[in-house]
């Protein structure tokens, strides 16, 4: 086996510097002079609840003047922001206009099994899938993106990925910003790798596999480096992670304070103020930050901390950057303008004695790196790589159970669908505030412990999966599949 040393030393470093070993014509010096775009919101019920989207490939400038192959669902780049209302059933039909096979899951919606696509229900190259969205579940923001097993991660990095807003009426209930595109504002962040003319990389290989596919240059919807004018007041801003790999470390630089409102399943019990936010690939996190001040401000993000070995790439690679402008606009008006004290109820994580107990342990590269296991990476769950045809768990639906998940040497976003669950301890420790609402995904750099309900049906044709959210990860094997009975 490896050890850490020889790991940089070796092989490995020799193909980093060899991917990853140039920078781009454009980076640096950031104008923010594009306006940031604002997907189209696609509103369910403005359609009869009855919506179409086309998967298909597109032409996109992610940097201004440099056009390169994309996809993206009824659009060339990522897709449309679907507004879903609690107690609605959506009819929803996605048309498959690109060359490969794909799925469509839908992030964070509690929905039975069949009516998800994980790696199962495929669909080809013309054809079209159809599905039925029941929703019921507390307000959140959600997201849809591919799932095809072994594809995911080339897939979501061409620029499928849409967002999903889920409403229930707590927006107006709780008096926050709700104006979609004015003071309600979605941020989907990635990370891309550009050629010096713009063209998208996509790398393949051992390296690829073990760090995840990774880019030198930050784009916020599509974009890099835009610019934003909002309200000069309380402004709503749901932030996604769609990177297939990189955690973001967020602040703004003049390291103002905002107020985190919402995780994955929905809102947090009471606003939490941080002047600094992580968020890994697959989370999604609300925050409500004050423009009155009107000078511009700058969101930014530290370098990707979680990253092992971060010295043998190239530094802009999960390096710290600047990642959009806002600027304050006095003729535009916010819904709201006053923080809410109490926001939700807080969820349950007391009774948790006598629940069944299951361990997963992620087993990353290092472990299969004595086995040159150089093609999945070595990567699995409890050592068995994903296999489509092997159902991992069976887990009587209605159960709340603890699961305890270890990650071997790198960081890696856990994430399970189908559920909502609660995190009982972080590496040992109570989590921050920010991290005690209902979350689908967790970043887990050592070990946690967290409190899972199974509430919705998953059968052996279409069982629920559970991942690491490194996209490539998932792809080589970091990933197991459950039923309920
Ligand atoms: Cu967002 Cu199974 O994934
Ligand atoms: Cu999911
Ligand atoms: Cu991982």
């Amino acid at each position: 086996m490896f050890t850490r040393r020889q790991f940089v030393a070796g092989t490995v470093l020799t193909q980093a510097a060899a991917l990853l070993g140039h920078k781009p014509a454009f980076a640096s010096t950031a104008a923010f002079d594009r306006p940031l775009p604002i997907p189209p919101l696609l509103d369910a019920r403005d359609n009869g609840n009855k919506i179409k989207l086309v998967a298909a490939k597109g032409q996109h400038a992610f940097v201004a003047g440099k056009e390169t192959a994309t996809a993206g669902y009824s659009g060339q780049v990522l897709g449309p922001a679907i507004r879903v209302r609690s107690g609605d059933e959506i009819d929803v039909t996605v048309e498959n206009k690109l060359d490969r096979s794909t799925t469509v899951h839908w992030h964070g919606l509690l929905i039975p099994g069949e009516s998800d696509g994980g790696t199962h229900n495929h669909f080809a190259p013309g054809q079209s899938w159809q599905t039925k969205l029941k929703i019921n579940q507390p307000e959140a923001t959600g997201w849809f993106h591919p799932h095809p097993h072994g594809e995911t991660g080339r897939q979501v990095y061409s620029g499928l990925a849409g967002l999903l807003l889920i409403d229930d009426g707590g927006s107006e209930r709780l008096g926050l910003p709700r104006n979609y595109g004015v003071d309600d504002i979605p941020i989907i962040l990635q990370d891309r790798q550009l050629s010096a003319n713009g063209s998208l990389q996509y790398a393949g290989g051992s390296f690829n596999v073990m760090l995840g596919a990774r880019g030198d240059t930050v784009i916020a919807n599509g974009i890099w480096a835009p610019v934003a004018r909002v309200p000069a007041n309380l402004v709503r801003l749901r932030l996604l992670n769609g990177s297939n790999a990189r955690n973001f470390n967020l602040a703004f630089s003049d390291r103002r304070v905002f107020h985190v409102i919402a995780s994955d399943g929905g809102y947090l019990p009471a606003p939490v103020a941080m002047s600094r936010l992580i968020i890994s690939p697959g989370e999604r996190f609300e925050i409500l930050v004050d423009f009155s001040s009107t000078r511009p401000v700058i969101l930014e993000t530290g370098a990707d901390a979680f990253v092992p070995m971060m010295g043998m790439m190239d530094d802009d690679v999960s390096g710290a950057a600047q990642i959009m402008k806002f600027e304050a606009d006095a003729t535009k008006q916010s819904s709201a303008k006053l923080l809410p004290r109490e926001l939700a109820v807080a969820p349950r994580t007391k009774d948790s004695a006598g629940l069944r107990r299951r361990r997963f342990l992620l087993n990353d590269h290092m472990m299969g790196m004595g086995r040159m296991q150089f093609r999945n990476g070595g990567m699995a769950i409890n050592g068995r790589p994903f296999d489509p045809e092997r159902i991992d768990l069976t887990v009587p639906l209605g159960a709340s159970e603890i699961w305890e998940i270890e990650s071997q040497m790198m960081a890696h976003p856990f994430h399970i669908h189908g559920v909502h669950f609660t995190i009982l301890s972080l590496d040992g420790r109570v989590p921050a505030a920010h991290l005690r609402g209902l979350k689908d995904t967790v970043l887990i750099r050592r070990s946690a412990q967290i409190l899972v309900q199974f509430t919705q049906p998953a059968t052996q044709q279409h069982p629920f999966m559970y991942h690491c959210h490194i996209l490539e990860h998932e792809d080589a094997g970091m990933m197991g599949q459950y039923i309920t009975t």
